[in-house]
This record gives structure tokens, sequence and C-alpha cells, in this order.
């Protein structure tokens, strides 16, 4: 395989790779430790591999107290921008370790110690880092559930975490609609089988909430605490657990730890996105997401830097240039989000104009990820933004990208569709499905040569065996990520799908399994199957097949009506469930698999073969007629 010259990223690359103890020991050098690692990389028990065993630090204390005790207490660490409040709060390191170690003295007031779990179920408000950093400084696990799930989600959250305490607010605001969380908390508590001790709740003053005496605490009262210092734990004990979807309905604790997460958030912001300790960086995300956890919270201030909470959407609050107006405010250095903002921003303002009402001077790079960026919005945004615009690859397991350019620390060229090259810490291999490597420009399989790096996964909470089989059985030696996609002959990565039944809609990862059980759940379907099909603007938005039971007689807008009311009310509006289409069947193998791949690709106005192995080929002309009668293909 021949690269493009890289010296810099190529050296760096092979030493990760080759001397994998050596290049992160030194890496972990930038991190404060209590006390030192004993080995860098323990191997002993394979698949499970632990780095930076026996060393002890705290990840609050990196983030925050050894800053303020560094000389940047006076520095901006939190900006909270808040369109939809209309508000710009700004906290200092010295004032954000001060109320997070409030906070914590809250969790300790209320029973909570080390590896105890908090959920935590907030909106974009300067409560949800506090919550987390809080958790953080006293060991306790964080398990932040994104505020768009609907009750049954944060239930089965509930169930699996088993938290002492949940940290939630009254309400959410989805730019104009209030969304009340209590009642959505409440019901979640009432389902499961865990009740948590205490619930504190963040009082917001568009909508406030009933309180529960005796369960409910007022996050107010909460915070009227005796502050608390950080508590050393081991580089291997759990930060976090923060659940994503599988190929079931039933979410998956992907957990991570302190000493090998702390280590790779520090060297991935100097290294990836190029910033240094006093920049502004903005990854316009979530916290409920992985990106939120890494890059709203951990790894910003794990450098030093002034992170940004927005609480926002990309467009239409106030204008196409909302995104424009914060970085011209806050002086954004350097912005991540989803290739979705940027769809959405270039439907409102096709010609950019909005971008040039603002001064955006001091952003160097635009960095996207969630979904592959398609070439098109990456040449618009590169165009009107005149800036280095980097697609990268990563998933909730890696919490860090697998795939991207590392501009920090060489730029390489831009391919655009691709995620440049595999970043230094991941062996990324291309295997068919006998596990016989491919050739470049062959797609198959994306693994990763075990160990995985630091601030990977080191398992799933409490499931071994799921964590086993569903990562590490398949190829012993190395972890599936479960993408699709080929290297090219310069070594560089193009993702090109998933190999199993995952969608990203607006850059959120869904499970279709998860919605056709609750299709499956309504009375009249025989049947059903949920696919991604391409959405201009959410890259992929889920479509419905449903069979209906013989004799059915209640009215087919009806049962639309309901199963999309079902999957709103059990998974969430974050879901973007809003069509579905009645067949007389779904088409199959002789094996009884049903072939959604092709139902995607009539719905997706592609060409498609006919697989040899179908059992009644006219079931897919009957799907492209009731397709059509819908609107599709939307071409
Ligand atoms: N609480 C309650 N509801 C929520 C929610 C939350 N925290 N977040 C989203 N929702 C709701 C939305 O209101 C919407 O409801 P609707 O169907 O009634 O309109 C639904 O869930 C889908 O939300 P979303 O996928 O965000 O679509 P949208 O049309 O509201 O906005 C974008 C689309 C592209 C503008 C928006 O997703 C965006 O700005 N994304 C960029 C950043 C990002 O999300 N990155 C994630 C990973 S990096
Ligand atoms: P999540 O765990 O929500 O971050 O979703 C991870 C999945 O999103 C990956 O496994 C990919 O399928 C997809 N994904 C994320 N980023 C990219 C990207 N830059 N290019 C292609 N697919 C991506």
């Amino acid at each position: 395989m021949k690269t493009i010259q890289s010296s810099i990223f190529e050296t760096v690359y092979r030493q990760s790779i080759e001397e994998p103890e050596k290049f992160w020991g030194k890496t972990a050098e930038e991190v404060h430790w209590y006390k030192r690692w004993e080995r860098v990389l323990n191997g002993s028990r394979p698949p499970f591999y632990r780095w930076f065993a026996g060393g002890i630090l705290n990840s609050c204390y990196n983030a925050l107290d050894l800053h303020v005790e560094n000389g940047r207490g006076d520095q901006v660490a939190l900006i909270y921008d808040s369109p939809v409040t209309t508000t710009i709060k700004k906290f200092s390191y010295r004032e954000l370790r001060d109320t997070v170690a409030r906070c914590a003295g809250g969790l300790k007031k209320i029973g909570i110690g080390k590896g105890d779990r908090v959920v935590i179920y907030m909106p974009m408000i300067p409560e949800a880092v506090i919550a987390m950093l809080a958790c953080a400084r006293i060991g306790a696990i964080h398990s932040v559930v994104f505020g768009g799930f609907a009750s049954k989600e944060l239930a089965s959250r509930i169930n699996d975490a088993q938290p002492k305490a949940i940290i939630s607010a009254s309400c959410g605001i989805e730019v104009d609609r209030i969304i009340e969380y209590k009642p959505l908390l409440d019901a979640a508590v009432e389902m499961s089988d865990n009740a948590p001790e205490h619930c504190v709740i963040v009082q917001r003053p568009e909508a406030a909430a009933t309180l529960r005496p005796g369960r409910d605490i007022d996050w107010t009262e909460f915070m009227d605490a005796v502050p608390a210092d950080c508590v050393p734990v081991g580089a291997t004990d759990p930060l976090y657990i923060l659940y994503t979807s599988g190929t079931t309905g039933v979410p998956k604790g992907v957990l991570r730890d302190n000493g090998g997460h702390m280590v790779a958030m520090k060297w991935s912001m100097k290294n990836i996105y190029g910033v240094a300790p006093g920049e502004v960086f903005w990854a316009a995300s979530d916290v409920g997401w992985v990106v939120g956890h890494s890059y709203i919270v951990y790894a910003p201030l794990a450098l030093g830097c002034t992170t940004i909470l927005y609480e926002g959407k990309s467009v239409g609050t106030p204008d196409p240039g909302a995104f424009w107006r914060v970085i011209s405010d806050h002086g954004v250095s350097v912005l991540f989000t989803a290739p979705t903002a940027f769809r959405a921003i270039r439907r409102e303002d096709p010609a950019g104009k909005y971008i040039g009402r603002y001064d955006l001077s001091s952003l160097r790079m635009l960095f996207l990820a969630g979904e592959r960026c398609d070439p098109d919005t990456l040449a618009w945004a590169q165009e009107r933004l005149g800036i280095p615009v980097i697609d990268h690859w990563w998933q909730t397991e890696t919490g860090w990208a697998i795939g991207g350019n590392v501009a920090g620390l060489e730029l390489l060229p831009i391919k655009p569709g691709s995620c440049t090259r595999a970043v230094p810490g991941y062996d990324v291999r291309v295997i068919n499905d006998e596990g016989e490597e491919l050739p470049a420009g062959e797609t198959g399989n994306i693994v990763i040569r075990l160990p995985l790096p630091p601030g990977c996964l080191t398992g799933l909470w409490q499931n071994d065996r799921d964590y086993v089989s569903t990562y590490l059985a398949e190829f012993p030696g190395y972890y599936v990520t479960g993408d699709a996609g080929y290297i090219d002959e310069d070594g560089y990565l193009w993702i090109m799908g998933r190999t199993d039944d995952i969608i990203n809609t607006a850059g959120h990862r869904l499970s279709t399994g998860a919605m056709e059980e609750v299709l499956a759940s309504h009375p009249d379907v025989a049947e059903c199957a949920v696919c991604g099909v391409s959405d201009p603007v959410k890259g992929e938005i889920p479509l419905g097949f449903i069979v209906l039971k013989a004799g059915t007689t209640k009215d087919h807008a009806e049962i639309i009506r309901d199963v999309i009311g079902m999957v709103r009310e059990k998974i969430g509006p974050i879901a973007s469930f809003k069509k579905a289409v009645i067949v007389r069947r779904l088409p199959k193998t002789r094996s009884g698999k049903i072939l959604r791949r092709t139902m995607k690709k009539i719905a997706d106005g592609e060409e498609y073969r006919v697989p040899a192995t179908i059992d009644d080929p006219t079931t897919l002309d009957e799907i492209a007629q009731s397709l059509s009668a819908i609107g599709y293909p939307a071409k």
C-alpha cells in the first residue's frame, strides 16, 4: 500500500502501533496522577485490556482544580449560551471548581460515594456539566441519559445502572416548546424495578415541577452543602456508563475508565483538534451523547480550554446564522458538530449570506462526525468558511476518533467522503466474513486489532458476556466496529455504512430493531420492518413497513398514526419516526430473512439486484407501489 507522504503523522502512527506502551506511557505524563501507574498496559487477561493499572488520579481534579492551581482560575472554563432562554452565563475555572465541589458535597450529603451510580437526565444547562464533574470528583459513576429519550428508555437505563440518585430538571426547551421532564422522570421511575433513593431537580423558571416529599430534593437546597474534595480513584475505576443503541431494544452500557480516558482526551485535543490551552472549543452536540461527554466536558477542560454549552439548534434560533453568532461572540477556534447541522444551515441559507454577517476570523477548523459527511456538504462548508473541514469517524464505544485527519499533528490532504487515516493508537483493518484481510479498495468489515487504545470502552456495565459476544467473539483478536468500508491505496479510510440495524438520524444513533419491537406490539400488526431511508437534512430517517393481521378492520391511516405515536412515546421524539407504510407482505429470502437493504434501495430510488434467494420477487414490485403512494423515491 502506498501512502501520501506525511513524515510526522507516519512516524507518530507507527510508534503508537509498534510500541504502544512507550507511546501512551509518555503521553500519560501530561496528566496529573496522585500515584503513577504500575503498568502502562495490562494485557494478562485478553481480550480484556487495562491501561495504567495501579495509577491513581481524579478526572475532576485534572479538569478543574489543576488549572486553578496552575494560574487559570480566572479564565473562563464554561460558557452557557442558550438562545432558547436568551441567556449567556460564564463560569471561570475557579467558579466552576467551587460549584462542582458544592455539588459533590450535595451528593455526599445524600449518601452517594465512590462506585455509586448517578443517572443524569438533563437538558443542556450548566447543572448537567456540574453534576457530571461532581460525580467524577467523588468517584461516583455518572450515567447521562439524553433528554430526548422517553420514559421507557430512561427506565431501561435505570434498571441496568441501578442508580442511588437521579439528577434532572423541571423542563427542557425545544426551540419554542417546553418539554416537561418531571412527568417523564416520574413515569420512568414508576416503570423501573430500581427506584432511586433521591431525585434532585433543577427548577427552571419556564416550568416548575411538583416535588415528591421524601424522595425529591430541590437543586438549590441540594447545593447548600459543604464542598467536597477530589477523591483519588484507580485509573481502571469506572468514570461513567453511557448507554447506546445496540441491535435490540436493550441499550448497551458502555463503560469508560478514568485513567486511559483522561490520557486520550488530552492527547486528542492537542493532536487531533489542534487546540491549545486557553482557546475556545465548541462541540455543538448534547451532553447526553458521547461527543458531549468527551468534547463538551472532559477533553476541553482537561486541556484548560474554554468550552461552550449551547442550548439550541443549528438553525432557527433565532436565524440561520445561529452558529456564526456563537462563534463570533465567543471567539471559537475550533467547531465540532454533525453534518446534519450543516445540511440544515445550508437548506436555510444556501448562499451562505449569514456567514458574511459575522466575524468568524477566530475559526480555524471545522470537525464533523456522527455520520459520513457527504462530499457536497463538506465542499459547501469548506468553500463558505474558507477553513479545513474535517470528517472524522468514531463511536460511543471508542469515546474519541478512530479515523480522522490528525490536524494538530499534521493536516493531511482532505479527500471528501473519506475520514482520512486511522488515528494513532488504532490498528484498523478491513476483513471479509472469513476473517481474511482485504486488499486496498475492497469493502469489508472494519475491525480494530486489540488492544484498543486508552479511552475506549473497557467493557459493558456488569456484562462481560455481551461485551465479548457483541464486539470481540466474531473475529478473535479484533474489535468489531459494526461499520463496513475500505482502506484505499493511500491508506485512507472510507466508512460506507453499518453492518447491523443501527441508523444515524440527525447524528443520533438509533436501533431500527428497537423500533420494530414497538411496532410489533401494536395489536393489529402481524409483522414489520424498519429501514433507514435517505433524508436531505437528517441523513437517514426511519421508515416503517407494516403487515397487518388478517381480519383487521381498523382504518390504515389510524394504525399508522398509532404506531408513530407509540414510537414517540416509547423511544422518544428523537427517533424521528414519522413515516410508515402498510404492505401486503415483506420481501424475504427463502430462509425467512427480511430484505431490508433492498427495501431501503427501493425507497431511495437506487438500483438494486433482485436477490437470487428471494422467495417471491413480486413482493418487491408491491413494495415499490406502496412506497410510491407515499412519495418514495423522493428524488
Ligand atoms: N428533549 C426533548 N425532545 C428533543 C430533544 C430533547 N433534548 N432533542 C430533540 N428533541 C426532539 C425535537 O424537538 C424533535 O421533535 P419533533 O419531531 O417534535 O420536531 C425530535 O426530537 C427530533 O430532533 P432532532 O433530530 O434534533 O431534529 P430537529 O428537526 O429538531 O433538528 C437539527 C435538526 C439538524 C437542526 C438538529 O438536530 C441539530 O442542530 N443538530 C446538530 C448537532 C447535533 O445534534 N449533534 C449530535 C451528535 S454530534
Ligand atoms: P455513535 O455511537 O452515536 O457515535 O455512532 C457511531 C456510528 O456512527 C459509527 O459506528 C458509524 O456508523 C457512524 N459514524 C460516526 N461518525 C462517522 C463518520 N465520520 N463517517 C461515517 N460514519 C460515522
